[in-house]
């Protein structure tokens, strides 16, 4: 089958790309080329691979990406927004045009990548703008499926690479108290998207996904630590605290150690989701735990945050290198 992929540049577009070209569909994957973790480039050095370079507002190039394509999995999105790159451009009138392109080129089959919580009327503009995605994908004429994962770990990820980093860079975290979380393994939800794509299973079904260990997200970190051999503080701070600290992550750094989108997931836990009425059958359950083995398999080298991270030294690093 040919399968196109919006975000296949980034985690678990990148997961899901690599494993199909691996099983020998042909894979095409969409991005602006803004993403650049070394992830990136080794989906894009995948046998099967290719990409087109399109942003989601460009409905036009979106549908020349589909013409001919069997699936379309929509996995580009964003927890923190930058200038014209709002949650309600992104998600909202992003999902739209993929949605359109996909009809008009004649896609059978569409997957979104929602969140475990996506409601609508919670104050949250994150979870409202994938809301109004799913609802979007919904009322389509395509044979639709809403994945709605909770907390999504594995190689490439944000959770793992940012907690290894701010490991290795600070000795305090705060503590997000007893809030708890079911990470779930970026391999589970590659199985799921794939059982939708390719196998037609779980059409017009709006589902949630996480994984089989249930911990508070405190307990996550000192898992990391040990694995890591680092000794790590976690105080106890208000809540106020880690929105202030996510937004001038926000402002100041080029990928947000916490987002405040993030802070909001972990504030009411990241285990029980929110209008999703279709199960899982029992054979796509997730089954990977999260313990020492699979973390370690996850996460980057310890490489401390560095002034590079930061969105003025990013910059300038930028143009150096268009004037190059
Ligand atoms: N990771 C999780 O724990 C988690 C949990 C629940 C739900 N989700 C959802 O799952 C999806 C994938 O998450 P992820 O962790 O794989 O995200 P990710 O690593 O940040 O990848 C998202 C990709 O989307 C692309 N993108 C962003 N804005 C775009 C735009 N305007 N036009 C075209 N492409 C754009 C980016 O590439 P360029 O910048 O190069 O275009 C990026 O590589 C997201 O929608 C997210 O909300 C993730």
């Amino acid at each position: 089958m040919k399968v196109a992929i919006t975000g296949g540049t980034g985690f678990v577009g990148g997961h899901l790309a690599v494993a199909l070209a691996q099983q020998g569909h042909q894979v095409v994957v969409i991005a602006r080329g803004v993403d650049r973790r070394p992830w990136a480039t080794e989906v894009l050095s995948t046998k099967g691979v290719s990409i087109d370079f399109a942003g989601l507002s460009d409905g036009d190039a979106l549908r020349r990406t589909f013409d001919g394509c069997d699936a379309v999995a929509h996995c580009a999105g964003i927890n923190r927004e930058i200038g014209s790159q709002t949650y309600v451009a992104v998600h909202v009138r992003g999902t739209r045009n993929v949605v359109q392109a996909a009809e008009q080129a004649g896609v059978a089959r569409l997957a979104l990548l929602s969140f475990l919580r996506a409601r609508p009327n919670c104050g949250s503009a994150y979870h409202e703008s994938k809301w109004a995605a799913e609802e979007i994908v919904r009322s389509s004429t395509l044979e639709w499926t809403v994945l709605k994962p909770g907390m999504i770990f594995g190689r490439g990820d944000h959770l793992l690479d940012h907690l290894t980093r701010a490991l290795c860079t600070f000795p305090v975290f705060t503590s997000m108290g007893c809030r708890r979380v079911r990470p779930l393994a970026v391999g589970d939800a590659v199985n799921i998207l794939r059982a939708a794509l390719i196998e037609g299973r779980l059409a017009r079904r709006t589902t949630p996904i996480t994984g089989p260990t249930e911990l508070e997200f405190d307990d996550a970190v000192r898992l990391l630590a040990t694995v890591l051999g680092k000794r790590t503080l976690l105080l106890r701070a208000p809540i106020a605290l880690t929105y202030a600290v996510a937004r001038a992550a926000e402002l100041m750094m080029t990928v947000p150690l916490i987002a405040v989108a993030q802070v909001r997931m972990l504030e009411e836990e990241v285990v029980e989701p929110v209008l999703a009425p279709d199960p899982l059958p029992a054979d796509l359950l997730p089954v990977t735990a999260f313990n020492d083995e699979s973390v370690r398999a996850g996460m980057p080298d310890c490489s401390p945050f560095g002034l590079t991270d930061l969105r003025a030294f990013a910059k300038r690093a930028d143009a150096r290198e268009t004037r190059a």
